[in-house]
């Protein structure tokens, strides 16, 4: 192991019961089975305590209900435990419904990483040179780009939506404690994740899910916006390499050099579905719908430094691992079933009704 080694450590993750922070553990209690990883998570509408199910028996896990932003939570917290290293995934990450209310956004992804942030510096005050604070951050603080280009690490921020607003914002929040406190942050921003335990309000899993309810598929506006996707677990890959080699106050830009319009993406995956025998033409489901306001048209991630640096490149190819994909939620239709019958129930039936 080179670098930082928090092998034997007592790993804080937040958000740990959402989509990319459960695919963290499952590879981080894999990789470090010495290490304590504490997953303290709200359990908001899109966290899913069952997506853990495989690791609970592991004797180093631990789960422990709380809210970031909360001072108490918090406290509590790290009475508890010498934290060493914290993951900060634990954020509201849906771009629709941050135009809907950006009350939580606002409270969680700038208000709840600050208090974290707060909390950790002060209890961190005598040995900050051990400790480290991993802040999880996106491609959209950039904002959009034209046809062509790639952000960098450089590109000034200039989020559009509310969502990328309250990012940008925990960002600069992050770098500012590592100049006026020393507080050892590295930031990582990341392009559009996929894989398993992905809620169903996100575009790959919800297509899916509709081709296999054989409801419509929405696509905003002409769907010829371009996200470069990545799969889950190369960005766990990252992440880990990070909290190893990443220097403080320093941004990592990760994404997946993989590059597609909407329109093509969900193309790809009707023909997986219709391989798989699933459904037939299932592409006569897409629905060209009203364009999500303020829609960004292009993100890009440039992926030198990571790889100079850290010397991190992704693994996987998009059509091998969207078809790994497409396997698992066929495969877990009772995982999926069970979240469209809860709380988020109300959401997808108004959003998309029956057909
Ligand atoms: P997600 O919505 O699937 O999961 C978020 C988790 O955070 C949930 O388990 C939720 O219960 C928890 N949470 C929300 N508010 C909380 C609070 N106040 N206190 C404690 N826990 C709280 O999100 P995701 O897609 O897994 O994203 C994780 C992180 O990665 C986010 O910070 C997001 O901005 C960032 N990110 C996501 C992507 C992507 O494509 N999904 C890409 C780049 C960056
Ligand atoms: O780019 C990184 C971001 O990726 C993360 O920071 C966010 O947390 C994550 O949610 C994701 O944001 P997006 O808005 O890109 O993801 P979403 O799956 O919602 O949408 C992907 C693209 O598909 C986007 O251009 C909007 C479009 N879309 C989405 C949905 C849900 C549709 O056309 N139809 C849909 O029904």
């Amino acid at each position: 192991m080179t670098g930082r080694d928090f092998s034997n450590s007592i790993i804080l993750v937040t958000g740990g019961a959402g989509f990319i922070g459960s695919n963290f553990i499952y590879y981080i209690t894999e990789l470090y089975p010495d290490a304590a990883v504490i997953n303290f998570d709200k359990l908001t509408y899109a966290g899913n305590i069952e997506n853990l199910d495989g690791v609970k028996a592991h004797k180093h896990y631990r789960f422990i209900r709380g809210d970031i932003s909360s001072k108490k939570d918090v406290e509590n917290l790290f009475d508890k435990f010498d934290i060493d290293c914290i993951i900060n995934f634990a954020a509201e990450s849906h771009v629709d419904r941050s135009i809907i209310d950006v009350g939580p956004f606002i409270d969680t992804n700038i208000g709840g990483t600050a208090n974290l942030m707060g909390i950790a510096r002060t209890r961190w005050a005598n040995n900050l040179g051990n400790k480290l604070f991993i802040h999880i951050s996106t491609d959209e603080v950039y904002g959009a780009l034209g046809k062509t280009g790639k952000f960098t690490e450089n590109t000034p921020l200039a989020p559009r939506n509310p969502y990328s607003s309250s990012k940008a914002a925990a960002d600069m929040m992050a770098l500012s404690f590592v100049n006026t406190y020393n507080f050892p942050v590295v930031i990582t921003r990341c392009s559009n994740n996929y894989g398993k335990y992905q809620f169903p309000e996100k575009l790959i899993p919800l297509t899916i899910i509709n081709i296999l309810n054989n409801r419509d598929i929405p696509i905003y506006g002409d769907g010829m916006q371009i996200r470069d996707w990545i799969y889950v677990d190369d960005h766990c890959e990252g992440i880990e390499i990070a909290m190893r080699k990443g220097r403080i106050g320093e941004v990592y830009n990760f994404g997946g050099e993989s590059e597609i319009y909407n329109i093509d993406l969900v193309g790809k995956i009707c023909r997986l579905c219709d391989e798989a025998g699933v459904s037939s033409n299932s592409a006569r489901l897409i629905k060209h719908v009203t364009d999500r306001p303020g829609h960004d048209r292009h993100y890009a991630m440039d992926i030198g430094k990571v790889s100079k640096d850290l010397g991190w490149s992704p693994k996987y190819k998009l059509d091998d691992a969207l078809k790994e994909t497409v396997n698992w939620y066929l495969k877990n239709k009772t995982w999926w079933t069970k979240l469209l019958n809860r709380e988020y129930k109300d959401y997808y039936e108004k959003q998309y009704g029956d057909r």
